[in-house]
């Protein structure tokens, strides 16, 4: 029985930071682990700049706890008024890692997102140019689209026409939920990926809503049915380079989740890569993490994997962690999977 495992040290290719005394908070957790990630730019107001992304940069940096190593990889978020120029000028200062498409009001601070995807036609243009990729959040936004169809209604109106119309552009189809997002991403070529988080390989629908509901496995592109879990886990643990984690953790206080209309989010930082190794183990797949977790998503990226490692330990007794992290701001709740898991982070 496979008890330790020394891995190269995993990024996270999507990632909520937030800012102030949150940011604060939560960077130590997904430092601890992860050598990298790629910092999503929906702050209120969003990072929509260079300049936003360069001061973002540096706050991030600034809230790094002393010893801790982590290189913040920066993301532009698209609107309709983004200048092709200024995400050029950032590519070619290496401020910027990808372009985040939020369509507008698919998700938590996405109203300065897109409506009209010919408005960002240049931009787009350009990126395929200049070989930098778009992170997309893939859910139409239509109110009369089902809630649970819009990661599939997404990739037929608007992913599938945006790769047509610009040859060249890479896309990374963020956080997929659903088998269609699977099959597009596995059929789609060598300038598509797909990010998988941890939470989505581990809940399903009912975990949200059956026998009362919990806010907490509240996050969007919502968590579908079962198939659909089967689907992702499946694609995890493929040991196809087209899919690697991006975590999606993204704290909300708990005020802010246990209310009549709650924020969309889980927070994962904390016990990403010891719940990964036990879904990994589950599927008889050990073997393929360190692909999953720290190589596939640098060779998308064009990055080199890191050389520092991690070791990861399966003890006799269940892991504990805390229920719930303190932030300045208030209690956030970590991600609970609802079953005891033996794996740590040594
Ligand atoms: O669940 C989510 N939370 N999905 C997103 O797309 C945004 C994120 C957030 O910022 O809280
Ligand atoms: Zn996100």
């Amino acid at each position: 029985m496979t008890t330790e495992l020394i891995l190269r040290r995993p990024d996270d290719w999507h990632l909520h930071l937030r800012d102030g005394a949150m940011l604060r908070a939560v960077l130590p957790e997904s430092a601890r682990h992860f050598a990298r990630a790629i910092i999503m730019p929906n702050l209120v107001p969003p990072v929509v700049t260079a300049a936003d992304a360069r001061a973002y940069r540096d706050r991030i940096l600034a809230a790094l706890p002393a010893g801790q190593a982590f290189e913040p990889l920066m993301t532009l978020y698209l609107t309709e008024a983004t200048d092709p120029d200024d995400v050029a000028a950032a590519k070619a200062e290496g401020l910027v890692t990808a372009v985040k498409l939020y369509p507008a009001g698919a998700t938590t601070n996405s109203q300065s997102g897109v409506r009209d995807f010919d408005k960002v036609r240049g931009v787009l243009e350009r990126m395929a140019e200049i070989g930098l990729p778009l992170c997309v959040h893939g859910e139409v936004t239509d109110a009369e689209i089902d809630i649970f169809d819009r990661e599939a209604a997404f990739i037929d109106r608007v992913l599938d026409p945006i790769r047509r119309a610009t040859p060249g552009l890479r896309v990374i189809m963020e956080h997929i939920t659903t088998r269609d997002g699977v099959d597009y991403v596995r059929g789609g070529g060598p300038d598509i990926a797909g990010t998988l988080t941890v939470h989505h390989l581990i809940i399903n629908r009912n975990h949200i809503l059956a026998g009362g509901i919990r806010p907490h496995y509240y996050c969007l592109p919502v968590a579908k049915r079962e198939e659909h879990r089967l689907a992702l886990r499946a694609a995890a643990v493929s040991g196809d380079p087209s899919f690697f984690l991006g975590t999606d953790s993204a704290p909300h206080v708990d005020a802010a989740k246990e209310t009549g209309c709650g924020c969309a989010g889980c927070f994962t930082a904390t016990n990403a890569m010891a719940l990964l190794a036990h879904v990994f183990e589950e599927e008889g797949a050990l073997d393929r993490l360190e692909g999953f977790v720290s190589l596939h998503g640098p060779a998308f990226y064009r990055l080199p994997p890191n050389e520092a490692t991690i070791r990861l330990v399966k003890r006799d007794a269940a892991t504990r962690w805390p229920a719930k992290l303190d932030t300045g701001d208030g209690p956030v709740t970590i991600f609970d999977p609802g079953f005891d898991v033996c794996w740590d982070v040594a």
